[in-house]
């Protein structure tokens, strides 16, 4: 774990890499993502509707809630961002690859 427990979340979002700071714990990656301006795709922000689901290439996140997700799709790496918080110093997110 980093010093401040911060990650590195990096967003590839319509064929755009943006690099966040995201806290272990706080505001989700959703959030911080709006917070930096970019335009990730969101709507209940409660776990349940999937429109945030994105591809975790490298690192780890934890979700608060799942209600959307299959195992399987949780197995392949998918996760729903309005539900995330980064578990490693890095992190990679991928919403082209759906
Ligand atoms: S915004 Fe609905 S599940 Fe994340």
């Amino acid at each position: 774990m980093s010093a401040n427990n911060i990650s590195k979340v990096k967003i590839t979002l319509e064929d755009q890499v943006h690099t966040i700071e995201v806290p272990f714990n706080g505001s989700s990656i959703t959030q911080v993502a709006e917070d930096n301006g970019i335009d990730a795709p969101y709507s209940c922000q409660g776990g349940v509707c999937r429109t945030c689901r994105a591809l975790v290439t490298e690192g780890k996140v934890e979700m608060d809630e799942n209600y959307a997700l299959t195992d399987e799709e949780v197995e392949q790496g998918y996760v729903l961002t309005c539900q995330s918080h980064p578990r490693t110093e890095n992190v990679s997110i991928d919403f082209d690859d759906q």
